[in-house]
């Protein structure tokens, strides 16, 4: 038997109901705050996530599915290919490319697989899902504001709220801008190089080469020695520190709750000054559910215009699954309104009946004339509908039709001009 792919899956129903709720509910609150979607390639040229996301992280550097393209033009053969780790390059490079800043388009949102080549446990996938918003624009545009940076975050808390997730925490650090960390860089240096040599091979590589990096190590054995190392808090100039504060001072007023972790500085190169995770108390050690933060810097290192930006990408894999505690799948499924059972040779009437109701909206399982009556009870159970509706000769020349609620047993007669809404007014 041929199985999916180690740490790929299916997603089956009645969970896909849950994900579309999920998806559904991001589109209207990102429509309230006036995102649009954008819908970008599932792979790119490796180069872009290099500079973008950065050689040094454990992303690029142990993560991405590559390959060299084989295609018959002479463009295209021997170019490096990426799927996409994460969608923030992918939709800078768009940005840059359409010149969206000069078309106003600065709230974007996507949703889509993403793809990296990590160990597989629960909350861990090597295709997973994210639903990702990005605030970019000129300079012009107030892009670099530190209420944009609010205004992403105070989304995140509505969205969650608006879900049903209750416990979740936000935790907000500054990693302050590159000049900022000339200082850092060299402070992390320094306090690692007599201690180095007891860390784990990456860290030894990191301490040289982007020792900023050291703090994603998430060897246990590390981590007391991480606990004594200066913080980029401590390093922040007076502009990044301002910044900071007036992040935090917008989401004291809107009543966004937070904490300050200043040991979080997320696994991407690109972010600058605020960088922050939702993290939920009931998914185990995979627990942030989102991550995010600001990337001034990035369009210009992929060669575009100065484009500050500042956006997010939700685990849609982990969002699901601190759900699914409280909210069953079942609960948003839509079952079947009827079940429309034809008696002999009645598919045809029976197929214009279940037309008309589904014109009206009804969900309409449709049955078969094969299927002696009894067996179209069971059929109608098993679905999950709600009414069986016969259709036989003389419910047809009758223009009536008999409904039975399948729970109660309760039947009635309703003639066909009023069935749709008749089912309507008292379906689930
Ligand atoms: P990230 O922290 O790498 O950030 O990923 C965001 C979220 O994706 C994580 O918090 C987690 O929920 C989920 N995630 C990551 N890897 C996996 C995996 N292997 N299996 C399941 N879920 C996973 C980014 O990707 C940035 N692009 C976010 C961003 C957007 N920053 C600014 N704009």
């Amino acid at each position: 038997m041929i199985k999916a792919v180690r740490g790929t899956r299916d997603l089956l129903p009645p969970d896909t109901a849950l994900w579309n709720f999920v998806e559904a509910t991001a589109r209207d609150v990102f429509r309230a705050y006036n995102f649009q979607e954008i819908r970008t390639p599932i792979f790119e040229v490796t180069e872009l996530f290099a500079r973008g996301v950065g050689e040094e992280t454990d992303i690029v550097a142990k993560e991405m599915y590559t390959w060299e393209d084989r295609g018959r033009a002479e463009s295209d053969r021997g170019q490096s290919l990426t799927l996409r780790p994460e969608a923030t390059a992918g939709i800078v490079r768009a940005y840059i490319e359409h010149k969206l800043g000069d078309r106003g388009l600065n709230k974007l949102y996507c949703i889509g697989p993403m793809f990296r080549r990590e160990r597989p446990q629960k909350g861990r996938y090597r295709q997973f899902y994210q639903i990702d918003a990005e605030i970019i624009g000129p300079p012009s545009a107030g892009s670099e504001s530190p209420a944009r940076d609010a205004e992403v975050l105070e989304m995140l808390a509505t969205l969650l709220d608006r879900l049903g997730i209750t416990n979740w925490n936000l935790q907000l650090n500054s990693v302050g801008t590159p000049t900022d960390r000339v200082q850092f860089n060299e402070a992390l240096r320094a306090a690692l190089q007599p201690v180095v040599g007891q860390m784990c091979a990456d860290c030894q590589r990191r301490a040289v080469t982007n020792p900023l990096r050291v703090f994603d190590c998430k060897v246990p054995e590390d981590q007391s020695v991480i606990e004594t190392l200066p913080r980029i808090t401590q390093f922040l100039g007076e502009d990044s520190r301002k910044h900071f504060e007036a992040v935090q001072a917008i989401l004291a007023k809107v009543g966004v709750p937070f904490s300050l972790n200043d040991r979080l500085v997320r696994g991407l190169d690109y972010y600058t000054r605020t960088a922050f995770e939702f993290t939920h108390g009931a998914l185990g050690a995979q627990n942030a559910i989102l991550g995010g933060g600001r990337y001034d810097g990035l369009s210009d290192a992929l060669g575009g215009p100065a484009a500050p930006g500042i956006g997010f990408a939700i685990g849609e894999d982990r969002l699901v699954m601190s759900l699914q505690e409280k909210t069953p799948a079942e609960s948003v499924l839509r079952k079947p309104d009827v079940y429309v059972a034809p008696m002999a040779g009645m598919n045809g009437d029976a197929a214009r009946l279940a037309r008309e109701l589904r014109r009206h909206e009804l969900v309409v399982e449709l049955g078969d004339d094969a299927f002696r009556l009894k067996k179209s009870f069971e059929a109608a159970t098993k679905v999950g509908a709600k009414y069986i509706l016969i259709v036989g000769e003389n419910e047809v020349k009758a223009d009536a039709f008999a409904l039975k609620n399948l729970a109660t047993g309760e039947q009635v007669s309703i003639v066909r001009a009023n069935l749709a809404a008749w089912l309507r007014s008292n379906r689930g």
